[in-house]
């Protein structure tokens, strides 16, 4: 039985916790980009009717297997699963809601160590008088760690373990202490610092045009973005996007949710603290992070370029020299504003994401929590240090595609099978409605039990098969027409064999390119070997752990 008897402070602090898991970097890094790429306006409406089907079912569903699970002692997936399929392989499934956190942190930090940097070279004013192509060219030294023209020498992996030391110790001091300070402290400013960018990008209008971009609009972004298009629904390719964006900026399918709701007591609400807390982190993703980055890019370089380079480096390659139309006192306001809302966005995240490891470790192998705090930065470092050293080789996409992907989905759709079949809706609907604040609207158990189980395997099987290019109007039809479903590179069964990367090794001629595409695949090759070595690692954890538990007490409470 656990010993661990945390418990959080106050529901405003839970519910800014909850919240600050969820806003994090996708919502202003991640959101603009997929909306971009995908149409803009005809992103939109996939994207809300996933946050609908999908993502709040998710939410309840999360909320209250953790409330479940707190209850009997259990603060972390597996053993949550257990409890309430009574058979002992799904356990091994809720190790992804460990695992994933683990994988997640190890390049999430990275990019959040990014911010703390930016921070100071903004306060610094580092960027003061740089070019377009010389801001740009500071990240690409930054993170090609073998460069140190940034300034300080391997300003990348001091910045990246400064990082991981500073969640670490807030993660050791504590739910309360550490977690709910952060988050009271963190989302205040972070919508703070947001509202004064969106304002600036809202009424930018057409005051940035210059000479060499005279059709530069902040409204031609925004109109972009919000004018649906309908006929996007019949793509799938839109919804797959759409359905990836909700599940990474929910953080549904983590296993966060279930371990910050394992600590709430039995008779607290889960119904409306979940849609506090995730209708908070849509404002913040709708509303700020589609104010933000795309009307100041569209307003000063126009919404052509944003449609070509819409990437994420944009925040860090782009902004910084944006801001500096605005002055050099208001451009270092701008940057510090811009990347301390990216960073307390990333740190609430992190946070979330130790968690669940801690909870495992202290339920199940006594350990306390200043020592499962500190293990699990020790992790992060072994697992995270590839993706600093090896970010150009790829190595960073790699675990995002497997931790902040794939494996949110497999979840998903794993615990949405024991909630609404095993464990079965009607038992799911009361864990659900007891204790809530708010009427939960009756569709919604139509939709847990049906909907969002097969919305989860269209996503599954859609991105096990992804044609060539996402076009699966033209993939039906070469099928039909007997020549074959073309599989696209992204696609999860060509990712499986590393297709993108070996057809680019096979078709240069460039002596340095190849010699940089082969170690690019080893190192992508060493990287899954590590990620999989962590979750057999964590699978023999849960093996152990349930072994030493009191016979009859494997499955089951
Ligand atoms: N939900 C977190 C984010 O959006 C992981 O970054």
């Amino acid at each position: 039985m656990s010993t661990n008897t945390e418990r959080w402070g106050t529901r405003v602090g839970l519910v800014l916790a909850m919240a600050g898991n969820a806003v994090g970097l996708g919502n202003f890094l991640r959101f603009p980009v997929q909306a971009i790429n995908n149409g803009g306006g005809a992103f939109i409406i996939p994207y809300l009717v996933s946050f609908l089907v999908m993502g709040i079912p998710l939410l309840w569903i999360e909320w209250a297997m953790g409330r479940f699970g707190g209850m009997r002692g259990h603060h972390s997936a597996p053993f949550m699963l257990d409890t309430m399929a009574r058979q002992r392989l799904w356990k091994y499934f809720g190790v992804f809601g460990i695992w994933t956190n683990l994988a997640v942190a190890a390049y999430y930090c990275y990019i959040e160590s990014w911010t703390m940097s930016y921070v100071m070279h903004s306060i610094g004013r580092t960027f003061d008088g740089m070019s377009q192509t010389e801001v740009a060219n500071f990240f690409l030294n930054y993170v090609d760690i073998t460069t140190t023209t940034t300034g300080i020498p391997f300003e990348a992996p001091v910045f990246y373990i400064l990082c991981l030391l500073l969640n670490t110790w807030i993660l050791s001091r504590g739910l309360s202490g550490g977690v709910e300070k952060t988050a009271k402290i963190g989302m205040p400013l972070l919508i703070l610092f947001g509202v004064f960018l969106a304002i600036r990008g809202l009424t930018l209008g057409t005051s940035g045009a210059s000479a060499s971009h005279p059709d530069a609009s902040a409204w031609a972004g925004l109109n972009f973005l919000w004018s649906p298009q309908f006929d996007s629904l019949a793509n799938p390719k839109v919804w797959l996007a759409a359905a990836g964006q909700i599940f990474f900026t929910l953080s549904v399918g983590m296993g966060t949710i279930h371990c910050y709701a394992a600590y709430v007591k039995a008779k607290d609400d889960v119904a409306l603290n979940a849609m506090s807390a995730g209708w908070m982190n849509e404002f913040v993703e709708v509303v700020l992070g589609s104010s933000i980055v795309i009307p100041i890019a569209a307003g000063y370089l126009g919404l052509d370029w944003v449609k070509e380079n819409a990437g994420f480096g944009m925040a860090f390659q782009t902004m910084p020299f944006l801001f500096e139309n605005w002055g050099p006192v208001l451009a270092a306001i701008a940057g510090v504003f811009w990347f301390g809302l990216l960073f307390f966005a990333g740190i609430t995240s992190s946070l979330a994401m130790g968690t669940p490891w801690m909870g495992f470790l202290q339920d199940e192998f006594n350990w306390g929590r200043e020592k499962s705090a500190w293990s699990f930065g020790a992790l992060v470092l072994v697992m995270g240090l590839p993706t600093v050293f090896f970010y150009n080789y790829g190595v960073f996409s790699e675990y995002d595609y497997w931790a902040g992907t794939v494996s949110l989905v497999v979840f998903a759709l794993a615990e949405s099978i024991v909630f609404s079949w095993i464990f079965g809706i009607d038992k799911g609907w009361r864990e659900i409605t007891s204790g809530a604040d708010m009427t939960v609207p009756i569709p919604y158990k139509f939709i847990i039990k049906y909907i969002t189980p097969l919305f989860l395997l269209f996503v599954f099987i859609g991105s096990v098969f992804s044609p060539m290019g996402g076009d699966w109007a033209g993939a039906w039809n070469s099928l039909l027409a007997g020549n074959g479903w073309i599989l696209d590179n992204g696609s999860l069964i060509k990712m499986v064999l590393n297709t993108g990367l070996r057809e680019q090794i096979a078709a240069t001629t460039d002596p340095a390119q190849l010699e940089h595409l082969q170690t690019s695949l080893t190192l992508v090759s060493a990287s899954r070997a590590l990620l999989t070595a962590v979750f057999v690692g964590v699978c023999l954890m849960v093996y152990t752990a349930a072994r030493r538990r009191p016979r009859g007490k494997e499955s089951g409470t």
